[in-house]
C-alpha cells in the first residue's frame, strides 16, 4: 500500500481514516478496562493488562471455528488461554460481544443479542467497570472501588477453569468437602469441561488431588505446612521455597491455597491437561523464550493413585513396581504375578487383637509396630490431637483397626483406621511410617541375625574407638601444648544408609547429637543447586569468600539465592561450615543473613542464603560514586539495624553468641538497604554465665579487632563491641580504619579521637552526608562509636541492657543509647531534664587522657 502525496486531495479522506485507525487500534492497545456503555467487539478488539502481560478479548482453540472468550498470556509464545468465559457456550460467527450489561454484570451476546455467558453477580451499584488486573484476574466492581479485588462483585480468579494463576485463592473447607476447583478442556480444541479435574480434599491435612471423573488419579500427600508429603522433590529446595502457602483459619472454619511468586516478573502457572497430567510451566525469558514444564504430575506409574492396590508398595525404580509389605501378601497371587497389581495385599496372619481367645494361637504377644522409612503416607489418614511419637503409637496401638500410624513434624499424629491406600516407596525423600504386624510378622526369625550384626556393629565400634583414643593420646604427647579440640562438633551426616546417596529434607543432620536441621532448614541436593547456578558458572560468581567461592542462584520460580560453595577439604574450612550450620539455623532475625539451606553430597559441602541484592556494607560505604546513596536516614537505619542484630546475638537469642568477625563487608543489605549480619563461621557460643574467652588461633580481620583479642586472644561480648564502634566510625565517616597508615593518625579511631579533642567532632562527618544528616544524631553516634572502641574492654558499654542509677541517668548500653533516641522523639516535648548521659570514657590508655564529657541529650 502506497500513499500518493502529488495528490493529497484524493488520498486526503484515506489518510483520515488511517489516522483514525491507527489511533483507536492504538487505544485499544492502551486500556485495560471496560466500563458501561464500552464493549470489546471480535475482530481485533482486546482488553490489555498493564505491564502487557495479559490479554482478554476472542479467540478459536486449536483449529475450532467457534469463538470464546478468554484470558490468554499477550506476549509469550502460543498465547496459552489460562481463562475461558464461556466454555460451554461457543459463539458459532464472528459477531460476538463483551459488554457491561444493564444490570451492571459482564455479558457475552452472539450476533443475535442474545446472551451466551453472564457473570451473574449480584450487584449492587448501576455503574460497575471490569478491569483486567496485571495478575491476568478479570475484576467487575464499582466505579469506586476498581480494580479492589476485596471488594469485586465477581472475579475470573473466583470462577477458574483448567489453570491456576499465582494471586488465585482455592477455598479449603471441611464443610464444603472436596473441591474440584480447576477442570480440564475436554481437547485441545474444545475448552468444554472435561473429564479431569483439580482441586483440594480438605480433610486430614489438605491435599491437592487430580480427579478422573470423581475417581482420584493423583494426589500430593498431606501438607505439613512447608512441603507436600506425598511429592518426593518438594524435599529440594527447588519446591520448597518458594510457592504454596495455607492461609490461616478464617472466622467461618475455612482456610485458603494460594501460590505465591517469590519474584512478581516470573510468569508462572499450573494447568490440568486435557488428557489428565497436571503441568507447572515456567517461561524462560532468556534464549530459549518458550514455556518450559518444570514439574508434571503423574509423572511415573506409581504416581497413578492406588496402582498397586491396597496395602500393596509401589516402588518406581524397581522393575517389578510393585510388592507387598513385610507380613503381607498378594490378594490373588496369579493376578499379581500375570502384573495385575489392582488386587492389592492382604495380611499373613490376623492381627492379635482381632483374633478370638479361643482362637489357635490367640494367646499370643501383642501386635507391634515396623517402620518403614521413604514412604508416601498412605490416603485417608486420620489427624489426631496434639501428641507425641509415643501417644500415637499408643493411638493407634488401642484401636484395632488402626493399621498403621505416623508422626510427622507440622502435622502431628496420623492414624490410618482400614486399609493403606496408595503407598508408595521412595529413593528419597518420603516419611517415617509405622506398619501394625502381629508379633509372629515383627520379624523375630531374623532376630538372630540382628543379634549377629548388632554384636559386630559394636565389637567394631569399640575397635575403633580403642584405636581413635590412642591416638589420640599418642598425638598428644607429640605436642607440647595443642588446641582444645573437645568442642568441635563431630559431624554425622546421616544416620541411614537410604538417604546417605542423595540428601532431602526428611534427612537428618546430626552434629553433636542433636538434629539441627529440620523443616526450617532443608538438606538440598546437589543437582538442584548446580541447576540454579547454571553449573556453577563464572558469570554466577558474586564473589570470593575466605573458605571458597559465592554463586548467585535463581530457582525455578524465580527466588535468587546465594551458594557459598566450600573449597577442597580443607579442614578449617569444614569447622567453619560445621560452625556456621549449628548456629545459624538456630537463629532467626531480622537483622541475621537467613541460612536457606545446606547441601552435604559426597565432598561437596554448600550452604544456601538467601540473596541479598545490594551486597555488602563495604560496597556503597568506601566507593566514593556510591557513598551519596546511603544518606545519613539511610546509615542511621543500618546503624541501629546492625545494634538490634548484635543485641540478638549477644542477649536475646537462646545461646550467647560472640560472631568475631563484624565488619563492614560481612553487614548485607537487602532490596530495601536493612542490614544483616552474616558469615558466622567464626562465631563461638558462650554459655549463659560465661563472659571471655581466650583462643591460640586468632581469626579476625586487622583494623576491626579489639587490642586484648589481637593481642591476648581474649574474647567476649566486648570484643564484638569494638568491632561494632568501628563500624558505627565507618558509616559516620565513609572512610575505612585502615585507610589512615600514610597520614598523620595511624587509624580512623586515632583521627576521631583527635577531632574530639580538639572539639571538632562534625569534621568527621562523611562529606557526602553533611547536608542530609541531623547533627544531634550524629553527634550520639560519634559519641557512641568512641565509647564502643576504648582500648579497656571493662569500659566499653555492652549491647544489652542499659542502667539508670538512682542520682542520674548513666547509660552504659549502645542498646539503651538506641532505645533512648526513640523515647526521645517522643518525650521531647515533656522536658524531662532527667535524660542525661554524664559519661566517663577513657581511650587510648597509651595516651594516658581521661575524658569528661556532659551529653544532653535533650538538646
Ligand atoms: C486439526 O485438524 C486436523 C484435521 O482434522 C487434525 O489432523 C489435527 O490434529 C487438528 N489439530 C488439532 C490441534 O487438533
Ligand atoms: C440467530 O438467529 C437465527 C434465527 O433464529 C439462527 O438461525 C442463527 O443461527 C442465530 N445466530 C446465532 C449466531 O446464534
Ligand atoms: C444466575 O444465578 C441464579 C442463581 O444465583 C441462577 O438461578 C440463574 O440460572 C443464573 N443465570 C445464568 C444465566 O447463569
Ligand atoms: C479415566 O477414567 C476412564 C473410565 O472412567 C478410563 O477409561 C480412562 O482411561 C481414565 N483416564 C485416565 C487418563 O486415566
Ligand atoms: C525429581 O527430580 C529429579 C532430578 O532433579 C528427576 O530426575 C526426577 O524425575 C524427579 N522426580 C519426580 C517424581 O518428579
Ligand atoms: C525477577 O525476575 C526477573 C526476570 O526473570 C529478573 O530480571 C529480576 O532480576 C528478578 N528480580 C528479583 C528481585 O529477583
Ligand atoms: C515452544 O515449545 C513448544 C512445546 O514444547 C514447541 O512446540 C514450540 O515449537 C516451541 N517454540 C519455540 C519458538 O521454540
Ligand atoms: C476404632 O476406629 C473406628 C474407625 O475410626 C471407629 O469406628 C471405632 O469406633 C473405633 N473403636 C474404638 C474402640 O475406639
Amino acid at each position: 500500500m502506497s500513499v500518493d502525496i502529488k495528490n493529497p486531495v484524493v488520498n486526503f479522506p484515506f489518510f483520515l481514516f488511517f489516522l483514525l485507525f491507527s489511533c483507536v487500534s492504538h487505544f485499544c492497545h492502551a486500556i485495560d478496562t471496560i466500563r458501561q456503555g464500552e464493549s470489546i467487539r471480535d475482530g481485533g478488539e482486546t482488553l490489555i493488562s498493564q505491564g502487557e502481560i495479559f490479554e482478554l478479548g476472542f479467540f478459536s482453540p486449536g483449529n475450532s471455528t467457534f469463538r470464546y472468550v478468554g484470558i490468554w498470556y499477550y506476549k509469550t509464545e502460543g498465547s496459552p488461554v489460562v481463562w475461558v468465559a464461556n466454555r460451554d457456550a461457543p459463539i458459532s460467527d464472528r459477531n460476538g460481544v463483551l459488554r457491561i450489561g444493564e444490570n451492571g454484570n459482564l455479558v457475552v451476546l452472539d450476533g443475535n443479542n442474545s446472551i451466551v455467558w453472564t457473570s451473574n453477580a449480584s450487584v449492587q451499584s448501576s455503574n460497575t467497570v471490569a478491569i483486567l488486573l496485571v495478575t491476568g484476574n478479570l475484576v467487575l466492581s464499582s466505579i469506586g472501588s476498581m480494580g479492589d479485588t476485596t471488594k469485586a462483585y465477581w472475579q475470573s480468579f473466583d470462577h477458574p477453569t483448567d489453570t491456576f494463576l499465582p494471586g488465585m485463592r482455592v477455598l479449603v473447607s471441611t464443610v464444603m468437602g472436596e473441591n474440584h476447583a480447576f477442570r480440564s478442556w475436554k481437547s485441545a480444541n474444545d475448552p468444554s469441561p472435561g473429564d479431569f479435574s483439580m482441586g483440594i480434599d480438605p480433610f486430614g491435612s489438605p491435599q491437592i488431588v487430580i480427579w478422573n471423573q470423581t475417581r482420584r488419579m493423583w494426589r500430593s500427600g498431606q501438607w505439613t505446612g512447608v512441603v507436600f508429603t506425598g511429592v518426593p522433590n518438594m524435599t529440594s529446595l527447588a519446591r520448597y521455597l518458594y510457592g504454596f502457602k495455607i492461609s490461616p483459619l478464617n472466622e467461618d472454619g475455612s482456610i485458603y491455597l494460594s501460590y505465591v511468586l517469590s519474584n512478581a516478573s516470573c510468569l508462572l502457572r499450573f494447568r490440568i491437561g486435557w488428557d489428565g497430567k497436571e503441568e507447572q510451566l515456567k517461561w524462560e525469558d532468556g534464549l530459549g523464550k518458550n514455556w518450559t514444564v518444570v514439574q508434571s504430575e503423574p509423572s511415573n506409574d506409581c504416581e497413578l493413585y492406588n496402582f498397586c492396590g491396597n496395602f500393596g508398595v509401589c516402588d518406581v525404580s524397581k522393575s517389578r513396581k510393585c510388592h507387598c509389605p513385610q507380613g503381607f501378601q498378594p490378594k490373588f497371587p496369579d493376578q499379581w504375578n500375570r502384573g495385575d497389581w489392582s488386587g492389592g495385599c492382604q495380611r499373613r496372619t490376623e492381627l492379635q487383637c482381632k483374633r478370638k481367645p479361643s482362637d489357635a494361637g490367640g494367646s499370643g504377644k501383642q501386635d507391634g509396630f515396623k517402620g518403614f522409612k521413604c514412604m508416601k503416607l498412605p490416603d485417608f489418614g486420620k489427624v489426631e490431637s496434639p501428641g507425641d511419637s509415643k501417644t500415637c503409637s499408643e493411638k493407634c496401638m488401642a484401636n484395632c483397626s488402626c493399621n498403621a500410624y505416623a508422626y510427622i513434624t507440622g502435622i502431628g499424629c496420623i492414624i490410618w483406621n482400614g486399609d493403606l491406600i496408595d503407598v508408595q516407596h521412595f529413593d528419597n525423600g518420603g516419611n517415617l511410617m509405622f506398619l501394625r504386624l502381629p508379633q509372629s510378622e515383627l520379624g523375630s526369625g531374623k532376630m538372630i541375625s540382628n543379634l549377629v550384626i548388632a554384636i559386630i556393629v559394636v565389637a567394631g565400634l569399640c575397635f575403633l574407638c580403642i584405636t581413635v583414643w590412642l591416638l589420640w593420646r599418642f598425638k598428644r604427647n607429640m605436642k607440647v601444648k595443642g588446641e582444645v579440640c573437645s568442642s568441635i562438633p563431630t559431624f554425622n551426616e546421616s544416620k541411614s544408609k537410604e538417604f546417605s546417596t542423595d540428601l532431602s529434607v526428611s534427612a537428618e543432620l546430626v552434629i553433636d547429637g542433636s538434629q539441627v536441621n529440620g523443616p526450617e532448614l532443608p538438606l538440598c541436593n546437589f543437582q538442584c543447586v548446580a541447576a540454579a547456578t547454571n553449573n556453577f558458572s563464572e558469570e554466577k560468581k558474586l564473589g570470593q569468600g575466605g573458605f571458597g567461592p559465592v554463586y548467585k542462584g535463581e530457582l525455578p520460580g524465580g527466588q535468587q539465592i546465594a551458594v557459598k560453595r566450600l573449597e577442597g577439604r580443607s579442614g578449617q574450612g569444614i569447622e567453619e561450615f560445621k560452625n556456621e550450620i549449628i548456629l545459624i539455623a538456630k537463629l532467626q532475625h531480622r537483622n541475621l543473613v537467613r541460612l536457606l539451606g545446606c547441601c552435604i553430597q559426597g565432598e561437596e559441602r554448600m550452604l544456601i542464603y538467601e540473596y541479598m541484592p545490594n551486597k555488602s556494607l563495604d560496597r556503597f560505604l568506601f566507593d566514593k560514586t556510591k557513598q551519596a546513596l546511603l544518606d545519613w536516614g539511610k546509615r542511621f537505619a543500618i546503624i541501629e539495624g546492625i545494634a538490634r542484630g548484635l543485641l540478638y546475638l549477644h542477649r536475646d537469642s537462646r545461646l550467647r553468641i560472640i560472631h568475631r568477625d563484624l565488619k563492614a563487608s560481612n553487614i548485607l543489605l537487602d532490596a530495601e538497604m536493612t542490614p544483616k549480619i552474616s558469615d558466622f563461621g567464626m562465631a563461638r557460643i558462650f554459655g549463659s554465665n560465661q563472659y571471655e574467652a581466650t583462643t591460640v588461633r586468632v581469626v579476625g580481620t586487622y583494623g576491626y579487632m579489639s587490642p586484648e583479642y589481637a593481642m591476648e586472644g581474649l574474647f567476649s561480648i566486648k570484643s564484638d563491641v569494638y568491632s561494632f564502634g568501628v563500624i558505627l566510625l565507618e558509616i559516620v565517616s565513609g572512610r575505612k580504619n585502615t585507610s589512615f597508615r600514610s597520614s598523620d593518625h595511624t587509624s580512623l579511631i586515632g583521627y576521631a579521637w583527635d577531632l574530639w579533642n580538639e572539639n571538632k567532632p562534625m569534621e568527621l562527618i562523611d562529606p557526602a552526608i553533611r547536608n542530609s544528616c541531623n547533627p544531634n544524631e550524629v553527634m550520639k553516634c560519634i559519641h557512641v562509636g568512641m565509647l564502643c572502641v576504648q582500648d579497656s574492654a571493662a569500659l566499653r558499654p555492652k549491647m544489652e541492657s542499659w542502667r539508670k542509677s538512682p542520682a542520674q541517668s548513666r547509660l552504659t548500653s549502645v542498646a539503651g543509647i538506641f532505645v533512648l533516641f526513640h523515647l526521645l522523639d517522643k518525650v521531647k516535648t515533656s522536658r524531662s531534664q532527667d535524660w542525661l548521659i554524664k559519661e566517663d570514657f577513657i581511650f587510648g590508655q597509651s595516651f594516658q587522657s581521661h575524658y569528661t564529657y556532659d551529653y544532653d541529650l535533650m538538646t
